[in-house]
């Protein structure tokens, strides 16, 4: 039985302007200790997924299909159940660590309070644990750093401190929502040997959401690249990066910067827009920006397909 099951999953906002369609038929399962990530640019529907699957959209926002986690369905729970599941089964990180941390309280109080409520913890068990979950991110003295407060911690430090906190109830699937973007490259590659250590440690899944390919290289079994709300490839993570078979997935892997050369190389980004997620084109979303374009790609939006026993596509051409 796969940890998390995705089935037609579509997510849609109602605005003044109309309805958006953020998240369009997704499909797609994950095992227990796999680490899945989700690439795409801005607002191909990344965080809207996974808010989708936490029960935690936007008011205007409503989810339809199926997310099944450990056999749960989770579309349509009533909030009290999926809070119950927030807290003890699955985490989310965010890309701003300020949205989680209260900034009034110390390190100490913010993570004690966590497992006091949650694990029924006394404050000397509660204090013990979250000084060892701060060395296991590699905080340095942790055991006197717990007594500070937010905003005494670096931008980097701050990252380790939420990735702790949200490790305090040992979720079996954590979903980080680009927890290393506001970083410098070299801060970014810890954070991700970190969550590497904690996945090994902690048999723990992982959902790997970023803007950029590079990050998931060291960390990620699988990639799921989506495009205005769909998925456009879906590959074990080699695959991706040696043998992309989407046009837009080639895209990406032209304009990732790299750790081991120097920032002189010219990245191309990828030419054009994303399209308005109000008026999808018909055919492709993608055939504006895509050199491989046809007549049919005009007409007809090509369905995902699997292309071998692992990998997934949705595009016309037979091979890039
Ligand atoms: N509350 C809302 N009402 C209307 N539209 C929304 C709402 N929230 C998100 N959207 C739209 O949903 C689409 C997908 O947004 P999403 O936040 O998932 O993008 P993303 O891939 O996470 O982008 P980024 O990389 O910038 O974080 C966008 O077009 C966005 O404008
Ligand atoms: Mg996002």
């Amino acid at each position: 039985m796969p940890l998390l099951e995705i089935n037609n999953l579509n997510t849609r906002f109602q605005t003044r302007d109309g309805e958006v369609s953020a998240v369009n038929d997704i499909s797609f399962s994950m095992e227990k200790g796999e680490t899945l990530g989700i690439v795409g640019e801005s607002g191909s529907g990344k965080t809207q997924l996974v808010l989708s699957i936490m029960g935690l959209l936007a008011s205007n926002g409503r989810a339809e299909g199926s997310a099944r986690f450990k056999d749960q369905e989770l579309i349509g729970l009533p909030i009290n159940e999926i809070n119950k599941i927030r807290g003890n089964h699955m985490a989310m990180i965010f890309q701003d660590p300020m949205t989680c941390l209260n900034g009034y309280l110390t390190i100490a109080r913010q993570m004690t309070e966590v497992l006091i409520l949650h694990k029924g913890m006394s404050m000397a068990d509660a204090r013990k644990r979250s000084i060892e979950m701060l060395d296991a991110v590699h905080i340095p003295a942790a055991k006197t750093r717990i007594d500070r407060y937010p905003h005494e911690f670096s931008g980097g430090m701050r990252q380790r401190v939420m990735i702790a906190m949200s490790l305090l109830c040992e979720p079996d699937l954590l979903i980080a929502d680009e927890p290393s973007t506001a970083l410098d490259v070299t801060v970014q590659a810890q954070i991700i040997d970190v969550m590497n250590e904690l996945k090994s440690d902690m048999g723990m899944s992982i959902i790997l959401i970023t803007h950029d390919l590079g990050v998931i290289a060291g960390i990620a079994d699988n990639v799921l690249v989506m495009y205005a709300g769909r998925i456009c490839e879906y590959a074990p993570v080699n695959d991706i990066y040696k043998d992309p078979q989407h046009p837009y997935t080639r895209g990406l892997l032209q304009s990732v910067p790299r750790l081991d050369s120097d920032n002189s190389s010219v990245l191309h980004a990828i030419p054009g827009n994303p399209p308005n997620m109000q008026h999808l084109p018909a055919g492709c979303a993608y055939q504006d920006r895509c050199e491989f374009k046809r007549e049919i790609c005009l007409t007809e939006r090509p369905a995902l397909r699997r292309i071998s026993d692992l990998r997934q596509k949705a595009c016309h051409l037979e091979a890039l």
